[in-house]
């Protein structure tokens, strides 16, 4: 690893650290992200369980990665179907891909967003990791957005983006032939755009295209405010 790398590493375990302690109580029903910074939250709250200073935590993962993790510290995994769960979490702990003035985001880097968006807003709170790349102006120009679709619906929802304005490109896997398949056997369009847009707007516009399961604007519930407190690890300043 580089110099830049391990300084972002340990930026990004500041922000993690510092959800976890802020907000983290024991008894609680825990959302728990995915992708390289929420995995610092996943592990405090692995190492406070150990060493018992947290108790009573239950815990609904959004990934593979971070149930593999949860398991690598013994923190108790659920589903929101859990009796133990009962379809609602105290609070979600996630990352995120970009961060708006109005902590509006972008979500999904990790092919997660699915089960990420379904467990924040299951969750009374809502909390965002980061590092500071991630704050910008705009939402949806920088970083693609990813649309998760059913694999048949593959060419007519691209062509359904691209009359939105929206440049597609179907995200390929690594270390293995084809493209990316969700944990939810979906594929993932990976779209961009030269204007930014609206993103509320947007993204009630992508989930009303036949075949699109989700998408990785997230700006909130329209019945109430979910919009996240945000977590900025920074290189020169504490969080
Ligand atoms: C996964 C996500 C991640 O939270 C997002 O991609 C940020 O990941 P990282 O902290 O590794 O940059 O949305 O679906």
């Amino acid at each position: 690893m580089n110099m830049d790398a391990m300084d972002q590493a340990a930026v990004k375990e500041m922000a993690g650290r510092a959800a976890v302690e802020a907000l983290v109580r024991s008894g609680m029903k825990l959302g728990l992200g995915t992708g390289s910074t929420a995995v610092f939250a996943v592990r405090h709250i692995g190492d406070l369980l150990a060493r018992g200073k947290l108790s009573g935590i239950r815990a609904v993962p959004t990934s593979f990665q971070t149930a593999i993790e949860c398991e690598k510290w013994d923190i108790p995994l659920f589903t929101l179907n859990s009796r133990e769960i009962g379809g609602t979490l105290d609070l979600t702990i996630d990352g995120a891909d970009e961060v708006d003035p109005q902590n509006r985001l972008v979500k999904g880097g990790g092919g997660a967003l699915l089960l990420e968006k379904i467990v924040a807003y299951a969750s009374a709170s809502y909390a965002i990791v980061v590092d500071e790349s991630k704050l910008v102006k705009a939402l949806g120009v920088k970083f693609p957005v990813p649309v998760e679709v059913i694999p048949g619906a593959r060419i007519p929802v691209t062509l359904a983006l691209e009359k939105l304005g929206a440049q597609v490109t179907l995200r390929e896997a690594v270390r293995k032939a084809g493209p990316v398949i969700t944990d939810h056997g979906n594929l993932l369009l990976d779209i961009r755009f030269a204007i930014p847009p609206d993103p509320r707007a947007l993204e009630a516009e992508l989930n009303r295209i036949p075949g699109v399961v989700e998408n990785g604007f997230f700006t909130g519930p329209h019945d109430r405010s979910l919009l996240p407190r945000i977590f900025v690890g920074r290189a020169d300043n504490p969080v």
